[in-house]
């Protein structure tokens, strides 16, 4: 096959890019939230469970099909001889455009407390939640709302720094910003859980991350754990698949799956292990909550009662600053990706109007939340049709059906048309002998996809987010 796609330029460019998608708001603030809820030791168990078994076959086969067809998300399936699967490309660059809207939103908020803790810790501290509502649009004091053009300029920003990046292209843009940010992240992290683990109070909750607790071990954690392994390592959504046709004939899928696949529950797990405790020692175990509210809100007490309180908090925020553009990042490169070669676009425009049009549907998102009473239209099988805010619904139909939509439209793929044989095919390309055939197999044909039916189904019939 012609190979004229522009490469990584090296094999720790590709490992850090494709780390760096993965490792998001997701890993830093969602985890910690969920392990907690999840009783710690007994979520961190299922989640080491999850990650090999489920999210890594999910993982090298992406990869191994994009590789295999140099070429975007929706296309890639048509290459390998199965032009119907093209529904499943279709959906996951829809999720990538539609998760777009709002992460670079948020990114946009995490810019704003980076600047508010540099230069305003002590207003956050002063009121933690009406800083948060005031940010969004919404005066509690006064009862009043109004439109928080400050977050939407922040978060125009957070999206043009992410399309300059773009637009320098894969090895030029994106392989270099991850060359600083990831290794920028991890010292952030490492910085953080020292100074977490040594807070006087700390130990109960380290202990608490460490206990398994016997009546958490359900199934509705284990399904929680999975999708938040799903969304955590970026499947399900054309990422992996567009980075890994950047990848040589050279490289060693295998290996780069399992690194990337580390990384990111490295970090999921030091963030659990960095907030856990902190919350634990400032505020007690009833200060942590889930979802934005818990990252903005209590953390700001958290912060407030540390030694070098606004300094620390800053880098926490420099920390999800960091996890969010390359993530960002990700999504614009899949999408943009199959813009310019579908349609024979040139890469500076497409990204321009791409980026500007997520922008202003994200508007919405962050309107939504408390400024202005714009809603959507949701459905499912508990409930019937209701209309939630326009931000909620936003993030239901990613979670709770595209994804896993499109991860198992992958994993049949993979596992029943291209068939496993193609996969290993592709991975031993460098010369590498994969010793892992049959259990690859098994994994991706029978125990992934059931596991994702089971997802969607639960989503759909009970009206819970999973994610
Ligand atoms: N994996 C990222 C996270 O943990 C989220 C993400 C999803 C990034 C999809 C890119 C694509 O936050």
């Amino acid at each position: 096959m012609e190979n004229n796609r522009a490469q990584w330029g090296s094999k720790l460019g590709f490992i850090l890019a494709a780390a760096g998608s993965a490792v998001g708001l997701g890993n830093i603030w969602k985890f910690p939230g969920k392990a907690f809820e999840g009783g710690g030791g007994a979520f961190l168990l299922m989640y080491l469970l999850i990650v090999p078994l489920i999210g890594m076959p999910c993982m090298l086969s992406e990869l191994a099909i994009g590789r295999a067809a140099q070429s975007n998300v929706v296309d890639s399936f048509g290459r390998l001889g199965h032009k119907g699967y093209a529904w499943t490309g279709w959906v996951g660059w829809s999720v990538a455009f539609i998760i777009t809207c709002y992460y670079s939103h948020v990114g946009g908020w995490v810019l704003r407390y980076t600047v508010s803790y540099a230069v305003e810790s002590g207003k956050v501290y002063a009121d933690p939640l009406g800083y948060f509502y005031n940010m969004l649009g919404y005066d509690a004091a006064a009862g009043s709302t109004f439109i928080p053009w400050p977050v939407l300029i922040f978060a125009a920003l957070f999206m043009a720094v992410c399309c300059f990046i773009i637009i320098k292209g894969v090895e030029g843009g994106i392989e270099r910003f991850n060359k600083i940010g990831m290794p920028a992240l991890f010292v952030i992290l490492v910085v953080l859980l020292i100074r977490a683990a040594t807070l006087p109070g700390a130990a109960p909750g380290l202990k608490y991350m460490l206990s398994i607790d016997a009546s958490k071990v359900t199934p509705q954690t284990f399904l929680i754990a999975l999708s938040q392994a799903f969304y955590s390592l970026s499947l399900g959504m054309a990422i992996m698949i567009t980075y890994g046709s950047y990848l040589p004939r050279t490289e060693n899928i295998a290996r780069n799956t399992f690194m990337v696949c580390t990384m990111d529950t490295l970090v999921a797990v030091i963030a659990g292990f960095m907030v856990i405790p902190a919350v634990f020692a400032t505020l007690g175990p009833e200060g942590v909550g889930k979802g934005g509210g818990f990252a903005f809100v209590s953390l700001a007490g958290v912060f407030q009662q540390m030694p070098g309180g606004a300094f620390f908090g800053f880098l926490f925020y420099l920390l999800l600053l960091f996890a969010a553009l390359t993530s960002t990042i990700s999504l614009i490169e899949g999408i943009v990706a199959f813009l310019i070669e579908r349609k024979g676009w040139r890469r500076t425009p497409t990204t321009i109007a791409v980026g500007l049009i997520m922008f202003l549907i994200g508007c919405l998102y962050t309107c939504s939340q408390a400024a202005l009473p714009i809603k959507g239209i949701w459905f499912d099988f508990k409930n019937g049709i209701t209309y939630p805010a326009f931000c909620d619904a936003m993030e239901f139909l990613t979670d709770r059906i595209m994804i896993p939509v499109c991860a198992l439209g992958c994993c049949l793929f993979a596992g029943w048309s291209w068939t496993p044989q193609n996969v290993v095919a592709e991975v031993e390309q460098g010369g590498i002998k994969f010793g892992l055939v049959k259990f690859y197999s098994f994994l991706i044909k029978f125990v992934a996809p059931a596991a994702i039916i089971v997802i969607l189904a639960v989503s759909l019939f009970t009206g819970t987010t999973l994610s």
